[in-house]
């Protein structure tokens, strides 16, 4: 159990292809954090869109309003202390540089993996309409992802265990001193 510096929350910024394991690895995070006194909340892309988000589509302007409302509320949380995880695809480095110019306490966290291996993983079954045309735009396919230069993070999912990947975000947040050692 880690106890949180309890004078600053931060954000915990996923960015990954569909499919690269930035769900997985958040739920994870989140427990661990859960195990200490801290405020956590996760805005997890799929559930954004269901709510925050609805009826916003995936041009890069639909992404980019999308991006910004993720950051927006974010940030609201961060600065009352929670520790606060993203996990939404954020394919655009400009985007994800306003949002960390914005929340400063950021934390970005590439979860990299090969599109082979998220195509292969192809969870939702979305990689394969993508192929055949049933989605156009779709990142990664004929959509753009931008990764990072400098993440804060990076958890290599085709080789890392998902508790390994998990593991590298606490002890960086450790390191950062969001929680105490
Ligand atoms: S983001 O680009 O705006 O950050 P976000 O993470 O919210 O994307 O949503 C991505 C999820 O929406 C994917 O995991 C997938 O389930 C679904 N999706 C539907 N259409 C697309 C598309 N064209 N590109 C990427 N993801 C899509």
């Amino acid at each position: 159990m880690r106890q949180a510096n309890r004078e600053r929350g931060c954000v915990i910024w996923f960015t990954g292809l569909s499919g690269s394991g930035k769900t997985t690895i958040a739920q994870i995070v989140e427990h661990k954090l859960l195990d200490g006194d801290v405020p956590i909340e996760i805005l997890d892309g799929d559930v954004v869109r269901e709510n925050l988000s609805k009826g916003l589509g995936f041009s890069k302007e639909d992404r980019d309003i999308n991006i910004r409302r993720i950051a927006f509320v974010a940030h609201l949380l961060q600065r009352n202390g929670a520790f606060v995880i993203t996990a939404a695809i954020s394919p655009y480095r400009s985007i994800r540089n306003e949002a960390r110019g914005m929340i400063k306490e950021f934390v970005e966290v590439y979860a990299e993996a090969p599109l082979e291996v998220c195509e292969e993983r192809d969870v939702k079954g979305l990689y394969a309409k993508a192929r055949a045309g049933e989605i156009k735009g779709f990142t990664g396919i004929d959509d753009p992802y931008e990764a990072p230069s400098a993440a804060e993070v990076t958890c290599n999912t085709a080789q890392e265990s998902p508790e390994e990947s998990a593991q590298k975000v606490i002890d960086k947040l450790v390191e950062l001193k969001y929680l105490e050692a």
